[in-house]
């Protein structure tokens, strides 16, 4: 990697060897107010906040690699771009488990995707649950500036507000955020957006989302010809993907997909001989959060691989 390209890196946070929730204050190394913007696309409000505050923090969340790497492109030569910090991950996730409580100060929301087909709604950020997450990560007094183009998800956004400990005031606004979907809807025809603002006035406790413990298991036997792996499909769900046995180093590596909520992670487990008898845990060196369904999985295949030796 190059010297530039590093620099141009900087500001992603790196969200695996982070401890979490993250102290954005030592992040930033400087104790200011913190912002948030959810996403931001290719970055243009972004980079004109903190030119136009480079006295306040602020913290950028997008889920989409190739609008994330437009982003840093547009802010790597701004002066204030140390006080940007990048997170390439679902809005949920981060503000679960990389923001603590009442930590910061004004979150932001320009054109967030509507989703406007009934079966979608449930892909819809600011619904009741989420707008009681964000709430729990705002200080006191913290604030929500939301602006979409599309009418009934402002009324939507307005219902699922109810009882989230916000006071809101709404308002029909012109263009003004010259982001990239502002201009599109610009450009087919409409003239009117509506913003809806939220202040917190009464806080909901929404803990932080910790890291389990992950336990490593430790079994007699293991036949890799034998092994089987049921799907499992509760609230969490563990798919069997794919399993390598290397003969020579007796070991098993079982790789999954675990999906709980937000989060879906594909994750190794490691199944290898150790003198009489076999250890099942985590392979090393790979990226993860260590939640309740990645602590299941390894259960899982612990459990699976009794089974299949009994
Ligand atoms: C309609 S675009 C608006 C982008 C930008 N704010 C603008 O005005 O040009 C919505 C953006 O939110 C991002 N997004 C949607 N859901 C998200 C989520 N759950 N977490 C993070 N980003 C999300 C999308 O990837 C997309 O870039």
């Amino acid at each position: 990697m190059s010297v530039e390209e590093k620099h141009l890196l900087d500001p992603l946070v790196s969200l695996f060897d982070i401890s979490r929730p993250v102290d954005w204050k030592e992040v930033f190394n400087r104790d200011v107010p913190l912002d948030v913007e959810i996403g931001f696309g290719i970055g243009e409000f972004l980079a004109r906040r903190t030119t136009d505050f480079p006295e306040r923090n602020i913290v950028g969340i997008e889920q989409i690699w190739e609008r994330t790497y437009k982003a840093l492109k547009k802010i790597k030569d701004l002066s204030p771009y140390r006080f940007i910090k990048i997170l390439h991950i679902d809005a949920w996730v981060a503000f679960e488990r990389l923001f603590d409580l009442k930590t910061i100060d004004k979150i932001f929301c320009l054109y967030p995707c509507p989703w406007p087909k009934k079966g979608h709604i449930k892909h819809r950020l600011f619904s009741h649950d989420f707008l009681k997450l964000l709430n729990s990560r705002l200080k006191n007094g913290g604030e929500i500036t939301l602006v979409t183009d599309f009418y009934p998800f402002f009324e939507w956004v307005l219902n699922e507000s109810l009882e989230t400990g916000f006071t809101v005031k709404t308002k029909k606004i012109s263009p003004q955020y010259d982001t990239k979907f502002e201009r599109k809807w610009i450009g087919g025809g409409q003239e009117q957006f509506f913003e809806i603002y939220f202040k917190k006035v009464e806080h909901q406790n929404v803990n932080s989302k910790r890291d389990e413990d992950l336990r490593v298991y430790k079994i007699k036997n293991f036949d890799s010809k034998t092994f089987q792996f049921s799907d499992y499909k509760e609230d969490i769900a563990v798919i069997f993907k794919d399993m390598l046995f290397d003969d020579e180093q007796e070991r098993a590596m079982i790789h999954l997909i675990v999906s709980e909520e937000h989060l879906v992670q594909h994750f190794w487990v490691s199944v290898k001989k150790e003198k009489d008898h076999w250890i099942i845990a985590k392979a090393e060196g790979q990226n993860f959060f260590p939640t309740t369904g990645v602590a299941k999985a390894i259960e899982l295949v612990f459990e699976s691989a009794q089974h299949s030796c009994e």
